[in-house]
């Protein structure tokens, strides 16, 4: 996995899911990042082939929901997200997924009170004895490269001198947020605390943070000297941003983001909930297409609000004849 150079798509909660990334990719992004997932799940599930949808899915033993699905079109470049804190239990999780994705990352930044309660996201940012603990037991273990993405800490210095501990434990690349943990997302990104990191470090650094268009890719480089970047909330609202030739329409993108989702049998939850982030960007959900989001059950009901059904209806039948094509 190189890590020089790219367009990369931000791991999202709930909507970072098979359709987003592959949509990302198709218009442009070179890494793809899953949603994060808690290793305490991720450890109940087991691997599948699924024939039908044409997918590789990990399975929770007993509910039967499906935590992490991909295919091999993303092999390369899909990384893989675990919100950990613990090494051993970060391994078993990592071990049963590492084969089938590009890389293996850990999740440093997330402030939700779920997250730092259970020790793991941004809790980990004050224990640079566990970060080292986690990496170098997934380095020295596995295969697949192994990364990891924090958050800006309270001064530059902290961050710098965190950010070199993190480079010793051998990782290939470390994703800077250029945001501190109490930080709102309408927050601006502290692009220059970023360069500091950079400036700082041999491997490569990813710089994430209010990145909205194609031309933000190239200010960002030059005021952080990354040379990678990686979009979140942009890319959510219109995955197109990711091609040099320009946005598309959302309402292109949009239906292009529902096929995939119906062709891949995406979960219905993470679907309406990435439908609603886009409309509630450019539009309002009070209005007809959001009631209808929200009241949407299944794909199918989708797919009728869309105008898709045809769509649906094909892919339901053919979905064995596609597969052969992916
Ligand atoms: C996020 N973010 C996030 N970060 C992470 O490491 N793991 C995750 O699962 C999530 N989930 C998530 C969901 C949603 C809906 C959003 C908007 C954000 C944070 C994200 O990856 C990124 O660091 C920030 O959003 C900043 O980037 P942008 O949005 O300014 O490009």
């Amino acid at each position: 996995m190189d890590y020089e150079n790219k367009l990369v798509l931000a791991p999202m909660v709930r909507v970072g899911t098979l359709p987003l990334r592959l949509l990302a990719a198709q218009y442009g992004a070179d890494i793809t990042y899953g949603e994060e997932i808690i290793d305490h799940k991720f450890v109940k599930c087991e691997r599948r082939i699924n024939d039908s949808v044409g997918s590789i899915d990990f399975v929770e033993k007993g509910t039967e929901s499906v935590v992490f699905r991909t295919c091999h079109a993303e092999r390369n470049r899909v990384v893989f997200q675990l919100g950990t804190s613990d090494a051993v239990r970060a391994l078993s999780a990592a071990q049963i997924v590492c084969k089938d994705v590009a890389a293996v990352d850990i999740n440093m930044g997330c402030p939700k009170a779920f997250s730092v309660g259970g020790g793991m996201g941004a809790a980990l940012l004050s224990k640079p004895e566990l970060i080292h603990d986690i990496l170098t037991t997934l380095k020295r273990n596995l295969d697949t490269p192994v990364t990891c993405k924090i958050r800006l800490l309270k001064s530059p210095q902290d961050t710098v001198e965190l950010a070199r501990q993190i480079e010793k434990t051998g990782v290939s690349a470390l994703a800077v947020h250029g945001r501190k943990v109490p930080d709102r997302p309408k927050d601006p990104a502290k692009w220059n605390e970023i360069a500091d990191v950079v400036a700082a470090l041999s491997i490569p650094v990813i710089a994430n943070g209010d990145v909205c268009d194609y031309g933000d890719f190239q200010r960002i480089k030059i005021s952080t000297g990354a040379s990678s970047v990686m979009v979140a909330r942009g890319a959510l609202w219109n995955a197109s941003m990711f091609s040099p030739s320009g946005k598309l329409p959302w309402e292109d993108v949009k239906r292009e983001y529902l096929r995939k989702s119906i062709l891949w049998d995406n979960d219905v939850k993470s679907t309406k909930q990435t439908l609603r982030e886009m409309i509630i960007h450019y539009s309002c959900l009070e209005l007809p297409e959001g009631k209808g989001v929200n009241n949407s059950e299944t794909l199918a009901d989708l797919a009728q609000l869309y105008g898709e059904e045809k769509y649906y209806q094909f892919v339901s039948k053919n979905r064995w004849l596609m597969n052969g094509y992916r």
